[in-house]
């Protein structure tokens, strides 16, 4: 399988670095998947193997490709690891501060012609690229979860961005079975900007007491179409990220009241309980499934 990209360094094994792992083993590309908690590391791999049992299960996928993708998908012990990799994706945590000093270790020592992608979903391309020495190699590259099932990317242009490189991740995401969409280094791009008016808004319904949160994903589910409601999805998302995410948005739009975050979300983070992978959000989960009250 010829690639766009032979060698594809993945940083953060959480829910959205697995997800872009997997497909680019996918791809063809061989992938150094690294996180700073080597448990999640190996983890993710037992996690992306299984799954890739599973579709050759439903003959999804052939043996000889099974095979072929658990050889390409690689535990780097460390950042260094990832210096001969020709694309970067960053799926660490939601913070300018943090992803910045990410960036400009990695730059040290990654060739000079490779593409650096952070798969932020909220923070500002150009901000996280500025202060480097190459940010026309920076570009965004924006996921959705599940990655494998969610088969859009957002490709974003910093102010420095080189355009090759974002026509390179284009043809990339094409290549991984996704559709790109360019957007704009605004906040939220195109997809966290108008989900707003769904996760904010539904937060301030529930908050003023219309009605409560299953009522309100079963209506939104039921007459209006979505798939999942809003509180599945936060659950689902997890508040840890999204509501970092809530908080970047509206300090970048200059505290717009319409993208205020919710009190609700900040007092279940602060308690400890973000959603489906700590095992109770809005939800309780049971052997991974939500327990809707009557
Ligand atoms: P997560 O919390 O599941 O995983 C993050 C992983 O990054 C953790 O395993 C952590 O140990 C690791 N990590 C933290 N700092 C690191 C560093 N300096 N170097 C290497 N690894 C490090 O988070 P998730 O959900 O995967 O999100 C990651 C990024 O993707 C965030 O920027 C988030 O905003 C974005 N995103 C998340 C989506 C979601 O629905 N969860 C959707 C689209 C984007």
């Amino acid at each position: 399988m010829q690639t766009r990209y032979k060698t594809v360094g993945v940083a953060g094994a959480g829910a959205m670095g697995r997800g872009i792992a997997q497909i680019a083993a996918q791809a063809g590309s061989r992938v150094h998947l690294y996180d700073t908690q080597s448990q999640a590391v190996a983890r993710a791999r037992d996690e992306i193997f299984a799954q890739w049992d599973r579709l050759h299960e439903k003959g999804r996928m052939d043996a000889t490709a099974v095979e072929g993708c658990k050889a390409r998908l690689l535990a780097a012990g460390s950042l260094q690891e990832l210096a001969g990799c020709e694309l970067v994706v960053e799926a660490i945590v939601e913070r300018l501060d943090v992803k910045k000093a990410f960036f400009n270790e990695l730059e040290a020592f990654v060739g000079e012609d490779a593409v650096l992608a952070t798969n932020t979903s909220s923070l500002s391309v150009t901000a996280i690229a500025a202060g480097m020495k190459r940010p026309q190699r920076v570009a965004g590259y924006h996921f959705f979860n599940p990655v494998p099932l969610m088969k859009v990317v957002e490709v974003i242009a910093g102010l420095k961005t080189d355009p090759s490189v974002c026509d390179g991740l284009s043809q990339y995401a094409r290549e991984m079975g996704h559709t790109p969409v360019q957007a704009q280094d605004t906040p939220g791009f195109i997809v966290n900007h108008a989900g707003r008016g769904y996760g904010t808004e539904a937060l301030r319904i529930a908050s003023e007491g219309v009605a409560d949160f299953a009522t309100i994903d079963r209506i939104l589910k039921d007459q209006v179409g979505f798939k999942l409601g809003p509180f599945e999805l936060l659950d689902l998302t997890a508040l840890d990220v999204s509501h970092p995410v809530m908080e970047s948005i509206y300090r970048q739009y200059y505290e717009e009241p319409r993208y205020r975050p919710s009190n609700i979300a900040a007092q279940r983070l602060a308690g400890g309980v973000v959603g489906r992978k700590s095992g109770e959000g809005f939800y309780r989960y049971v052997d991974g499934k939500a327990q809707v009250p009557d």
